[in-house]
Formats: structure tokens, sequence, C-alpha cells
């Protein structure tokens, strides 16, 4: 990170990005449970870990899943090995988009399905938009399914960094493009950074069920989820 931007004094943090592998599962999960099922717009929203809720199996399932494709990385503290930021990437074929809507709506958990609901309608939205725009190439991407830093460590660049090694990281195995649906202003950022191009978004207020906004916009996430996209092959 050589940006010329001002960050909180964290001078004696000193991080390596290393793979996150399926032996690292218990601690992803445990990371998930103490930040993002908590704090991703998305899952804020809809109350995700309300009322007590220590996890959610299903969300958790999904990512655990992307851990064997081999794309995802996680930042762990030199000093301490303690885990500070993580990035689950999937591998994103083209074409199964109609089936991943069915499987949303077979979700027992009423508050993820509603989550992969609108995930999925964007997907079949995304997936057109780049059938268009690259109709040569295969589509499979490095598909950024959850991003996450501890809040103790946040605006230290560790979600750009984890961008950034996932970017190279998709380049060396030859998947044609990167895709990341960002639901925070600050991913969206270190996604404009690194020159993806903003490929589709869809504002908050206009997404509503039985006349109610789904997932109200904060500050934190602007007021619309936004897609970008890289090519990387
Ligand atoms: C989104 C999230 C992963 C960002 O992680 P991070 O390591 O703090 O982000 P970075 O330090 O790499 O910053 C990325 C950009 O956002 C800016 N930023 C980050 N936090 C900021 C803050 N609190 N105030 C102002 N700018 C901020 C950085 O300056 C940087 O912008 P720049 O490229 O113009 O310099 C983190 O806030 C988080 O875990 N949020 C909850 C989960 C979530 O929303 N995940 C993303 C789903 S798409």
């Amino acid at each position: 990170m050589n940006k010329n931007v001002t960050r909180p004094a964290m001078s004696s943090l000193r991080y390596a990005i290393r793979p996150l592998t399926e032996r690292d599962g218990p601690q992803l999960v445990d990371f998930l449970r103490r930040f993002f099922l908590r704090d991703e717009h998305l899952n804020a929203a809809v109350g995700l870990m309300a009322g007590g809720r220590q996890s959610c199996p299903e969300q958790e399932e999904l990512l655990l899943d992307a851990l064997p494709h081999g794309l995802s990385l996680q930042a762990v503290d030199v000093e301490t090995g303690r885990l500070l930021g993580v990035i689950t990437n999937g591998l994103h074929r083209a074409g199964h988009e109609e089936e991943n809507i069915r499987r949303a709506e077979k979700l027992r958990d009423p508050a993820f399905r509603e989550i992969r609901r609108f995930l999925t309608f964007i997907d079949l939205q995304v997936s057109e938009k780049l059938r268009n725009m690259y109709p040569d190439i295969d589509h499979h991407q490095v598909e950024v399914l959850g991003g996450s830093v501890d809040t103790a460590v946040r605006h230290c660049g560790i979600i750009t960094d984890l961008i950034e090694h996932s970017r190279k990281m998709g380049k060396e195995k030859g998947i044609s493009l990167m895709r990341a649906d960002c639901t925070s202003i600050y991913s969206m950022k270190a996604c404009e950074y690194f020159g993806f191009k903003k490929i589709f978004s869809i504002k908050y207020d206009t997404y509503q069920r039985d006349g109610k906004v789904v997932f109200p916009p904060t500050k934190e996430s602007g007021d619309e989820l936004a897609t970008y996209v890289q090519k990387l092959n």
C-alpha cells in the first residue's frame, strides 16, 4: 500500500497476506460471526444476527464451500498470528443463474433467503451485461463473496491489499474476470482504485417488498449496491 491518504495511526501494524484454505474453516467461521454476519450491510439490514443469534449456518456454509476453489485470502498479524481480515472468493461459473435463484428460494433462514433472492436477482442482470460486454470469453469469474476486516484495524488498507492479491491470483490462474457486488462505499473505493469498472448498480430504495424497502441504505452502504468487474485474462 503506498496510497497518499490519511489513515489511523497504525504504524505498528504488520500483516501478511496468506491463502485461506479449508484448514482455516473454524477460524473463518469465528471471524465471520464476530464481524461480517453482523455488520455487512445486507446482513445488518435484515437483522441476520438479531435476537441474540450467534450464527447463520446457511451463509457460513456458502462461504466455506468457496474455500476449495483456492481463491480466498486472509490478512494475519505477523507478530501475534491474529486474523485481521478475510476475502472469501468463489469461482463463479456463468450459466447457473436460474439454478441459483431456485436454490435461494429453498433456503430455510428467511433473512438469508431475502439476501440471496436479492443477490441472485442482481446476478441475472449482471450475467446478461457480461455476455454483451465480453461475448468471446468464458465468463468464469473470481467472485468476492465476503470481504471483512476486524473493526479494530479498519481503514488501514487491508481490504485494498486483499483485493489486489485476489486479482493477481485470478490472473495467474487464468480466470477471465473478477467481480465484486459491493455493499460498502469502502469496498467500492478499493475496486475503483484498481480500475475495476462499475457495470451495474441498483438503488436500495427501489428494491421493495409489500411497499417496504428491504435493505434501507446507511451512510456506510451508500444508496446503491454496485457491481464492479475487471477483465483479468
Ligand atoms: C468494507 C471493509 C471490508 C473495508 O475494509 P478496510 O480494510 O477498512 O478498507 P481499506 O482500509 O482498504 O479502505 C478502502 C477504501 O475505503 C476508505 N475507507 C475505509 N474506511 C474508511 C473510513 N472509516 N472513513 C473514510 N474512508 C474509509 C479508504 O480510505 C480506502 O479509500 P481510498 O482507496 O480512496 O484510500 C470494512 O469496512 C468491513 O469489514 N465492513 C463490514 C463488512 C463489509 O461491508 N464488507 C464489504 C462487503 S462488499
